[in-house]
């Protein structure tokens, strides 16, 4: 490796004390976390009865995607009470009491809150259905004449995120309604007052009952362009980012101004991450301006390929589009919408990404995704800024790639005939307990989507308290990360060979090798690693390691 010259100097991500700027945050997607009641479908105690393991792998806060009221149809994205906990995960007091038991354990809680769509279960839904065109019902949604001698034609080409058409029609009427996702899931009219009023007093609700923030559902969605004109152009890349009229409008942000308000009428450094899948980072740095939300997913680099060139791009760009606006980048590799990255990385073109995976299509080289996804975890938890980690990532788990058709549940699965195989895969549940009935996830050994046969190896009893498994390189990643004080630092990239990452951060050195051949490590002390190193100092291929 040749001598060390700095190369590059990046600024540190935006001043400030408050703890989401460099927080390490674990999403729980509850049906799948932990079932305490034996249905097969996590809930809020089985959050409850995992905290200590939680606060053993040394995170900072939790966010929870949604459990409120909801029918189901597409995961609790589709709400019909926002202040109220679904009888499927609890009830409130369950809901209450996990939140002090997280914070009695110095953990944050942030909850999703899903401001683009109601549930057509939504009590204003069911009302605008009562109530004629033109009524005040109506107007929190957007409906609309549709075209044609009878109406008979929806109102424009808008297509739906999760395929088919943008607009269902009332039976019997000339109007029709409009939903980005399910047909359940009815878009609401930002344009009217009452709707924003409505969602501020959600905040303030949750806000009460002490929770530290919100994840914001497409939060690049609110605001359409006025007259919701005609596009006929895709509205999603298959990578999953947005274009066309109802993606990213001026509009937005003077939701979040408002909202940001809101949140500082409480104490406690409140936050909002949104959800926005938008690009260049530029676009995206808007929506963390200083008066409006707090941290963006930065989906580009989940996006990125295994390939040096590609990720020193993104992490350079990231970091510079965050501190021109004095945020911190929110680095993510994983979430409920992916595949899960030790599966993506696992391809023949590693990091692309498919949406879904089933027994037909290619699948996966396990062991060289774990691999990759084990060296990319000393790349992430070795960043600036704050870091999320998709319940299972800890322990390596991959995706459910065989999962039969029957089993689906993902909206995106049925209405796009099966094209798009769907979420469904990253969203198994959890093996705790590899020798038992639903690895130990349900207490009657239930689970809702069925588990593949390799999570036996990935159980969290087996992981624990062995220092070659994925459980314990994160807990002690995130140790390192904290005592050194990372999530604070200054990046600067040194010289490296081609196909390896090497930079700086504070006193450490990180070293990602992305190459399919070993390298020699430069000199210094190897305080983790994501492989064994021999004696001669030689890193193996797909592999990192931190050196001080
Ligand atoms: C994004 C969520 O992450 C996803 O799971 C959901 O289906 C859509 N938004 C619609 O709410």
């Amino acid at each position: 490796m040749p001598v060390q010259i700095k190369e590059t100097f990046l600024g540190k991500c935006g001043a400030g004390a408050e703890w989401w700027r460099n927080a390490v945050i674990y999403q729980i997607y509850p049906r799948s976390f932990a079932d305490s009641n034996g249905d097969g479908i996590g809930d809020l105690v089985g959050i409850s009865s995992k905290l200590s393991y939680l606060s053993s792998l040394g995170i900072d806060a939790i966010w929870l995607s949604p459990f409120y009221r909801s029918p189901q149809l597409d995961g609790g994205y589709d709400i019909a009470d926002y202040c109220d906990v679904d009888p499927l995960f609890g009830t409130m007091d369950d809901f209450d009491r996990m939140l002090r038991q997280a914070h009695d354990k110095g953990i944050k809680v942030i909850i999703d809150l899903v401001p683009n769509h109601t549930s057509s279960a939504h009590n204003w839904f069911q009302s605008a259905l009562k109530t004629p065109m033109g009524s005040a019902e109506r107007n929190r949604y957007h409906f609309r004449d549709g075209k044609g001698e009878n109406g008979e034609l929806p109102p424009n080409q808008w297509k739906s995120i999760f395929g088919g058409d943008a607009w269902s029609r009332i039976p019997g009427e000339t109007q029709w309604y409009l939903h980005l996702f399910d047909s359940s899931q009815p878009d609401l009219n930002w344009d009217n007052p009452e709707v924003r009023a409505e969602f501020e007093d959600i905040l303030r609700f949750w806000l009460k009952r002490g929770v530290d923030g919100f994840r914001v559902d497409v939060a690049h969605a609110l605001v359409k362009e006025s007259g919701l004109p005609d596009w006929d152009g895709p509205i999603k890349e298959g990578s999953g980012i947005n274009f066309g009229p109802m993606w990213d409008q001026e509009g937005v942000h003077d939701i979040y101004r408002s909202w940001n308000r809101v949140l500082k009428q409480f104490s406690g450094d409140r936050m909002l991450v949104a959800e926005a899948w938008v690009q260049p980072q530029s676009r995206l740095a808007r929506y963390v301006r200083n008066d409006e939300m707090h941290q963006a997913f930065n989906f580009d680099y989940l996006l990125a390929r295994w390939d040096a060139i590609a990720l020193k791009e993104v992490i350079n760009t990231s970091l510079a589009a965050g501190a021109h606006v004095g945020a911190p980048t929110t680095w993510v590799m994983s979430n409920h919408d992916t595949v899960r990255h030790t599966s993506r990385y696992g391809l023949s073109e590693p990091g692309s990404r498919p949406l879904g995976i089933d027994a037909s299509r290619e699948q996966p080289d396990e062991a060289l995704g774990l691999r990759r996804a084990r060296a990319a975890a000393l790349l992430t938890h070795a960043l600036p800024g704050s870091v999320y980690i998709y319940q299972g990532e800890e322990l390596g788990l991959p995706e459910h790639t065989t999962l039969d058709a029957a089993h689906r549940q993902d909206p995106s699965f049925f209405r796009t005939n099966g094209l798009e195989i769907g979420r469904d895969g990253c969203r198994v549940p959890i093996p705790w307990i590899s020798g038992e009935v639903s690895y130990g996830f349900s207490t009657a050994g239930k689970s809702w989507l069925p588990q593949p046969e390799s999570f036996s190896r990935y159980g969290a009893d087996l992981q624990h308290g062995d220092s070659q498994s994925t459980l314990e390189l994160y807990r002690q990643l995130l140790k390192l990360r904290r005592d050194y004080e990372l999530g604070n630092g200054t990046l600067t990239w040194l010289p490296s060979a081609q196909g390896v990452l090497y930079f700086e951060n504070g006193p450490i050195r990180i070293v990602i090798n992305l190459n399919d051949m070993a390298t020699v490590l430069p000199g210094g002390q190897v305080l983790i690693s994501s492989a064994p190193i021999d004696q001669a100092g030689v890193l193996p291929a797909n592999a990192a390691a931190w050196l001080k």
